[in-house]
């Protein structure tokens, strides 16, 4: 195994006791239990590499983004969304499951960070970054940045493919009516990203002042494979289908990409580990841009044409272009429809007949980066 460039495997074999040992249905566990179960499925399968005598790089390379963080949300409401349809019991098929999710969850970042182009995601070097850097060595800058792209191409291939290995492991057991139900969920969930992924590449580099079309590419982009398909997979899993749960999920799943697109341009990387260049730089549509632009005088339109879009904007011009966001009041529009997207979730929640442990469980989640 090449040495400098090992995942911390220390924390594998305490995984594999807890994965294990998953009988209890204590929701702060979960998220150990499944970083311990995505470390474990990729040591096994880094170890048949090596038997092979395979090349490691590229699953070491999604070892460690695995490792490096993540709040594993979507694990999270795939269980509130079992607890919601009455579920009960171990959680091992759930933290198998969750841990499908997860991969599938880093499949979408490392090739979004393909697409994008930023440095930095989880407070580390992206894994296209971190492979061009490894292979550096005889190679131009350019030609190693090339192979960085490729591979990761390739490390997210492989994420997709463990998914669905994990997927089918956890799956082999279910009854053939859930198991159908469940499968089309996660079918809509994968090609509801691809195509909201789509939908946001059309949109970049040419942001206008209309301010429906940032919604309809965050639904897809975002808010289904985060917070709705999960939770409708959870509620599939336990034998029921909470048709009302998107009615929570989609305004929820919303506002957390609007709060992501605010951090994303006046947050903090430490808080963020991501870049708060990147954004303004990729002249991404979103939101916040389309209202500045609605509310922009002659002259503030210009200075955000003039700014926002440009690869090379440096910090300086950044903060002038952040300035003349906030003089439109377009953050402030932003954080009134993430209040909005707020209540609306929580109405929903209202209205479903819940557990009341269940009830607080997904309204703290709806807080959390929404509130
Ligand atoms: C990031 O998702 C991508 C979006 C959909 C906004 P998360 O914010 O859940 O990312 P991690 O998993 O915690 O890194
Ligand atoms: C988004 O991650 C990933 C997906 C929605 C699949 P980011 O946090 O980079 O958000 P974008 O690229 O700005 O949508
Ligand atoms: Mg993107
Ligand atoms: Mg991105």
């Amino acid at each position: 195994m090449p040495s400098g460039w090992a995942v911390r495997y220390d924390r594998v074999d305490a995984g594999r006791r807890s994965v294990a040992e998953a009988g209890e249905t204590d929701l702060s566990a979960v998220t150990h239990q499944i970083s311990a179960a995505l470390a474990a499925f990729v040591d096994d399968r880094v170890q048949s590499a090596v038997a092979r005598s395979f090349p490691v790089d590229v699953p070491l390379a999604l070892g460690e983004f695995l490792n490096a963080g993540g709040k594993r949300l979507r694990p999270l409401l795939r269980v509130l969304g079992w607890r919601a349809a009455g579920g009960t019991g171990p959680m091992t098929s759930a933290i198998r499951f969750g841990a499908a999710l997860e991969m599938f969850h880093v499949f979408c970042l490392i090739h979004d960070d393909v697409m994008d182009d930023p440095d930095t995601r989880r407070g580390r070097p992206t894994v296209h970054r971190a492979l061009a850097k490894r292979h550096r060595n005889g190679r131009t800058a350019q030609a190693a940045e090339r192979v960085g792209v490729s591979a990761a191409i390739l490390a997210g291939d492989l994420a997709l493919v463990w998914s669905d290995e994990l997927l089918n492991a956890s799956e082999a057991q279910l009854e053939p009516e859930v198991r159908t139900r469940v499968l089309r969920l996660v079918g809509l969930m994968r090609t509801e990203v691809l195509f909201g992924q789509y939908m946001d590449l059309e949109a970049t580099g040419r942001p206008s002042a209309d301010a429906d079309r940032a919604p309809a590419i965050v639904r897809y982009k975002t808010a289904t494979y985060t917070c709705e398909r999960p939770l409708q997979i959870g509620a599939a899993l336990a034998g029921a289908f909470l048709d009302r749960l998107s009615a929570f999920a989609l305004p929820l799943g919303e506002a957390f990409q609007l709060r992501d697109d605010l951090l994303g341009v006046f947050g903090q990387q430490a808080e963020t580990g991501k870049s708060v260049l990147d954004d303004l730089r990729e002249g991404k549509h979103t939101l916040l841009i389309a209202l500045a632009l609605n509310a922009a005088d002659p002259h503030q339109e210009r200075l955000i044409r003039g700014l926002y879009g440009n690869p090379r904007l440096d910090e300086r011009a950044a903060g002038t272009l952040r300035e003349v966001l906030r003089a439109t009041g377009a953050d402030r529009a932003v954080e009134d429809v993430i209040s909005s997207r707020h209540a609306q979730s929580l109405a929903a929640l209202d209205a479903m007949p819940l557990d009341a442990d269940v009830r607080a469980e997904l309204a703290e989640q709806a807080a959390w980066r929404s509130g």
